[in-house]
């Protein structure tokens, strides 16, 4: 049946949805060309809303995952999307509708995430939850997406972004916040980090029930070595971590995640409780079954949603990250029933900072390296739980109480410099995340492109934006052209051909 798109924030602008499965083949090059020695897949995913939920709701996290994959190669550009055939897009699918009823999708604003418990029917009874909306990554010569919670990892086939289906190492990982619903559901975090050399995969899944976190190693042949946290402070929104060449290094922060503020709150699943101290887990990388040093830091409330990467001198980590004043996402303390979903970066402010740890005092030390207001941080993921220099962002302008979004950062973490380039300035768009793609595969650090999506929602059109890591200031060396809106993705990566 045919529906309206729903007039709430959360499908208006830039994230009205793309609903559906595109295939350009040798894309329009409007400007320069697609470098040669480019030969890969930059994939990403996010919410797309197909039709309302059983409830008639439209939270985010219930939107069905849409991958989208550019796949460059011998100066030529190939566009696909496809949605991700989870067991619950094709069940509802089957039956051309919405079939999940959640705890969360009745209240008829902000607080609707569509992450509640599902209440299960005869249908629904054994299909996971999840969308697989918020990162795609590549992994063991595969493209895996990830919702973080609600469901298991998927495997996508790296060029026709096919559903391969759920990854074989689903049924080791832990739960989220929901009973897993069938054999194999689990839940895994949608930013895992990795080693390039060796391939294994750092991830986590986290519930609102002790343990609060388990982590989990993954080798490329599907074997999970897991952990449970049951030290673990607090139910933390354990979205990304620090990953160092001796640590995994998590933080708990006090935006809080509890399936019963729904039930009993009768407010968001989300909470943010800044009376909570920020605390790290310092865990050791080689064995996670070792000792784990618990910081407990003073440092005032606020925010790291996405981290950057992190150096160690000596005792000293230096972990680098956006840091907001508070998350960026709505809270019973300053949203009432009935106003729309304020989204990501309306609300709250990031700007790139550091969190100085000395693991031998535990003392810790919070510092802004810039003005500027940023997020969306990436590095050149060879170098993963390495030391590095370079890093990359999406800069932006204060507006409001938030920030508005237009330009790709690059910061020499070393000398503290950066340059910029201004992407929009007043026209309507989406500069989404930019991702780093080597020169060569044996191209020194942070030596290569940086390639930017811009969704111009305003006037239907998409655009990748490729710029060389010699000098962004001169604006991309390549911009490729779809004759469409391109639909808003949260994250996503680069996975080498070469
Ligand atoms: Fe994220």
């Amino acid at each position: 049946m045919g529906y309206p798109i729903p007039k709430e924030a959360r499908l208006q602008g830039v994230f009205q949805p793309m609903r559906f499965e595109a295939t350009v083949e040798e894309c329009i090059v409007t400007h320069g060309e697609i470098p040669k020695d480019l030969s890969g897949g930059f994939y990403r995913t996010g919410p797309t809303w197909k039709r309302p939920t059983k409830q008639g709701s439209n939270g985010i996290l219930s939107m069905d995952g849409m991958v989208q994959g550019l796949i460059l190669d011998n100066g030529r550009a190939d566009f696909r999307n496809r949605w991700i055939r989870t067991p619950k897009y094709l069940l509802e699918e089957q039956h051309g509708r919405g079939m999940f009823e959640y705890s969360d999708g009745d209240f008829g604003d902000w607080r609707v995430w569509g992450y509640g418990d599902v209440k299960r029917d005869k249908y629904t009874t054994g299909v996971p939850q999840g969308t697989n909306n918020v990162n795609v990554f590549p992994f063991a010569g595969q493209i895996v997406a990830s919702g973080e919670q609600g469901g298991p990892p998927i495997a996508l086939d790296p060029i026709t972004l096919e559903t391969a289906g759920i990854v074989n190492w689903s049924s080791k990982l832990g739960s989220g916040i929901h009973d897993k619903a069938a054999f194999g559901d689990a839940a895994f975090t949608a930013h895992p980090k990795w080693d390039h050399e060796t391939g294994l995969l750092y991830g986590w899944s986290y519930r609102d029930t002790k343990p609060y976190v388990t982590l989990h190693c993954v080798s490329p042949d599907g074997g999970v070595d897991s952990r449970e946290l049951w030290d673990a402070p607090y139910n933390t929104v354990a979205h990304d971590i620090w990953l160092t060449e001796d640590y995994i290094v998590m933080p708990f922060q006090p935006m809080v995640i509890d399936s019963k503020r729904i039930t009993e709150q009768q407010t968001s699943v989300f909470g943010w409780e800044p009376d909570l101290p920020i605390i790290l887990a310092v865990i050791p990388r080689n064995d996670i079954h070792g000792s784990i040093r618990w910081i407990t830091t003073d440092l005032e409330p606020q925010y790291v949603m996405h981290t950057m990467s992190a150096n160690t001198s000596g005792s000293t980590l230096t972990l680098d990250a956006p840091i907001f004043n508070r998350p960026p996402f709505p809270f019973e303390q300053d949203f009432a029933a009935g106003d729309d979903v304020a989204l990501f970066f309306s609300i709250a402010k990031s700007a790139l900072g550091r969190w100085t740890i000395d693991l031998e005092t535990g003392a810790s030390k919070s510092e802004f390296l810039s003005d500027r207001p940023s997020e969306l941080p990436k590095v050149d993921e060879r170098f993963y739980g390495k030391p590095y220099r370079f890093g990359f962002q999406v800069g932006g302008v204060n507006k409001r109480t938030g920030m508005s979004m237009n330009s790709l950062v690059v910061t020499d973490m070393k000398t503290g410099s950066d340059q910029e380039y201004v992407i929009r300035t007043d026209q309507p768009a989406g500069v989404l995340e930019a991702t780093f793609a080597p020169r060569s595969t044996s191209s020194a650090e942070g030596d290569g492109y940086i390639i930017v999506p811009v969704s111009w929602w305003a006037e239907n059109r998409g655009e990748y934006l490729i710029f060389d890591t010699d000098d962004i200031t001169q604006g991309p060396v390549t911009r490729i052209e779809l004759p469409f809106r391109l639909g808003w993705t949260a994250h996503g990566h680069w996975a080498d051909f070469r």
